[in-house]
């Protein structure tokens, strides 16, 4: 562990729905760490571009609103963590399907991820954090100490996403959940800034049919002595 670290890294990467959230937020509280979505600010930019009826394309508009983003976090009683705009609670507007297709567009700009990376490296000045999301392990915190890349099958994705959003009331069919969850991989994967992927000393961990609980057990198993 780098000096300045007393407590370490772990870095969760992977595609829509391979159980990244879940394990992060579950490894954090087993570990005593700090959970940290970087997707979060990459959908709080999407949001206010939405909002404000910028297009994607829209480049200087867009990483001026990442290098001004002011997203914070609080947390509730039952642990659910909430996130903040201002004084405006964002955290279901966040999940909203057209934020997450506009945050994965926007992701491909260089210098818009930049201000982001910038900023999730600051959560990580004294270590003592899970963070999750495309590139933790390979660009955000290539040193950490624990590196992890979950993959599972696309139907297997799609499937816990179609329940995730039925659950929030929203009446999609499995079929658009499916698309869409490709055609976002294929964003993510296929960009060339920071594209998705594990980084050569990541741990992969295929979640098909894994319980939860052996997951983030197989995480907590790689963590520094
Ligand atoms: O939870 P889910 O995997 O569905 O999405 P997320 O982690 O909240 O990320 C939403 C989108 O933001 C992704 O599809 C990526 O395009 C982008 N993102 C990124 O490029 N880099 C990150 N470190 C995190 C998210």
């Amino acid at each position: 562990m780098p000096p300045t670290r007393q407590k370490p890294i772990v870095a969760i990467d992977g595609p829509a729905g391979s159980g990244k959230s879940t394990v992060a937020k579950l490894v954090a509280r087993a570990a005593g760490l700090q959970f940290v979505s970087s997707g979060a600010f990459y959908r709080a930019v999407a949001l206010l571009a939405v909002r404000g009826g910028i297009i994607a394309t829209d480049e200087v508009a867009l990483v001026g609103l990442a290098d001004s983003l002011h997203l914070r976090f609080t947390t509730d009683a039952d642990g659910t963590v909430r996130a903040w705009l201002d004084e405006d609670d964002v955290t279901d507007a966040l999940r909203d399907p057209s934020v997450e297709q506009m945050a994965s567009k926007i992701a491909i700009i260089p210098d818009m991820r930049a201000h982001l990376v910038r900023k999730l490296r600051e959560y990580g000045r004294d270590g003592g954090l899970v963070m999750e999301g495309r590139d933790i392990q390979t660009v955000v915190f290539p040193d950490a100490e624990v590196k992890v890349y979950l993959t599972a099958s696309d139907e297997e994705r799609a499937r816990r996403r179609w329940e995730e959003l039925r659950a929030g009331g929203e009446a999609v069919s499995f079929a658009s959940v499916l698309a869409e969850v490709k055609t976002r991989d294929a964003r993510d994967s296929g960009r060339d800034a920071a594209p998705l992927r594990a980084a050569p000393d990541a741990v992969c961990i295929n979640t098909d049919g894994r319980a939860i609980t052996q997951v983030v057990d197989a995480v907590l198993a790689l963590f520094p002595a």
